[in-house]
């Protein structure tokens, strides 16, 4: 028997570990779409593929994803590489391009869902294929944009229901400040490299900067080891002053967060403001969700200059951390009505008749024949309030016999007597 690929996972209802339960996924999705849509974005949905170049430019040559070879990557009929999709911001960015969006009123704020594919080690809260609701603001190089996504990607968790969060902000400087930080940690790092992790040697010279991200224990003792100053102590003029009027908008906001000196993420493309989300249900080496600003991106697609500032929110690990906190989801709609078939000739009448109510009301039917005393009990196990019944007594009289599950009380009703009582008020 074929199995799902390890790091791949089946989402539905009765799955058994809870990040993979269908009405979670729904809830988070459903939640964040209303927080987001309610601020005035606009969902876009973006292939899962694209050619290569577009994520092997965007998320940047000494990103994990590129170095460590964790993007599927395929041939197409021609010969062209193709990637799926390991994270949606380059995409956005590239379809902001090519749908002339510059033109449009700014900044253009568009959010989406869906499949994000990383060949990661499959571990807790690390999957192959997993999910992310995804939040991008273009066109304006503003910090208010920055605290505005900052603001509504907290709304998201907190809306779900979600309390203890810790926003973790940084700044990674301008590009030119990155430079000078990375030089500083490869004179420091340069000559005890035998000493770090056979990843962290290769990053000494390609993006000093991960190191400091690295999860190895032997690494991080160099590290404490070493004391390297933060990246804000490296920062010029212009982005101190803008990390300082995100905080100042936060605090005005009133949204809690943590300035972290030492904050890096895992793409290239970030400049400025980066932040992460943690939450203690996944551990302090995973984040919840992360974004930043990546002024340069267009640029590295081919495209104009266009600022940006976003998020990433993970469905799966979202999912973990509403376990933990024992948040209760919304609770599935019960049907209405529960019609059951008597005998064999009465299948197609329950069927024509559900068909008939539906879809104003709820009505789940029964495929089999079975007895009054069954289906009641099937009617009650599905939280319905009604369950009807149709036989043969009442096929030979055109009715159904209806009985309402909380007072009891049973009537026997023709169609159109059956489509006044679930239009009148007592349904509604
Ligand atoms: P990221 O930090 O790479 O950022 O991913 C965002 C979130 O996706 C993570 O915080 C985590 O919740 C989830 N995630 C990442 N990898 C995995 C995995 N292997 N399994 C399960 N969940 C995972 C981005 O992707 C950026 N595009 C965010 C962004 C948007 N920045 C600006 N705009």
């Amino acid at each position: 028997m074929l199995k799902a690929v390890p790091g791949t996972n089946d989402i539905f209802a009765q799955a058994k570990e809870y990040p993979f339960r269908e009405p979670v996924f729904r809830y988070i999705v459903s939640t964040a779409e209303e927080v987001l849509r309610g601020a005035g974005a606009q969902m876009v949905y973006t292939p899962i593929f694209e050619y290569l170049e577009v994520f092997q430019k965007g998320v940047g040559l000494t990103s994990d994803i590129v170095v460590k070879k964790e993007m599927f990557v395929f041939e197409d009929r021609g010969g062209r590489l193709l990637a799926l999709r390991p994270e949606p911001t380059a995409s956005i960015v590239r379809a902001y391009n090519e749908h002339g969006m510059k033109v449009w009123p700014q900044p253009v704020r568009l959010f989406t869902w869906g499949p994000i594919f990383r060949g990661e080690r499959q571990q807790k809260g690390r999957y192959k294929q997993f999910h992310q609701v995804d939040y991008e603001a273009l066109g304006l190089s503003d910090p208010l944009l920055d605290a505005e996504a900052i603001a509504l990607m907290v709304r998201i968790y907190k809306t779900l229901g979600l309390k203890h969060l810790e926003v973790k902000l940084g700044s990674v400087g301008d590009p030119e400040d990155r430079l000078r930080y990375n030089q500083y940690l490869r004179e420091l790092f340069g000559p005890y490299a035998k000493d770090l992790s056979e990843d962290s040697r290769v990053r000494v010279e390609a993006n000093p900067m991960r190191i400091l991200d690295s999860k190895s224990e032997r690494d991080q003792a160099l590290i404490a080891e070493l004391q390297p100053k933060p990246m804000l102590a490296f920062l010029g003029p212009a982005a101190q002053k803008f990390h300082q009027q995100v905080c100042n908008y936060l605090d005005r906001l009133g949204v809690a967060y943590t300035v972290d000196p030492n904050l890096v993420r895992g793409l290239d493309y970030y400049v400025r403001t980066a932040w992460e989300v943690h939450h203690a249900g996944i551990g302090a080496k995973s984040a919840l969700g992360g974004g930043g600003r990546y002024d340069g991106l267009s640029e590295m697609l081919g495209g104009p200059p266009v600022p940006g500032v976003g998020f990433g929110i993970g469905i799966e690990r979202l999912a973990i951390a509403l376990e933990q906190e024992g948040v209760a989801l919304p609770a599935d709609p019960c049907p209405t009505l529960y019609l059951a078939p008597l005998d064999e000739a009465a299948k197609i009448e329950v069927l024509a008749l559900a068909e008939q109510l539906r879809p104003k009301v709820n009505v789940e039917i029964g495929y089999t024949p079975k007895s009054p005393r069954k289906a009641l009990e099937e009617a009650l196990k599905k939280g319905a309030r009604y369950v009807g019944f149709i036989g043969e007594d009442e096929r030979a009289r055109g009715v159904v016999t209806l009985k309402h599950l909380e007072t009891g009380e049973q009537r026997a009703l023709e169609p159109l007597q059956l489509h006044s009582l679930f239009e009148g008020p007592e349904i509604k």
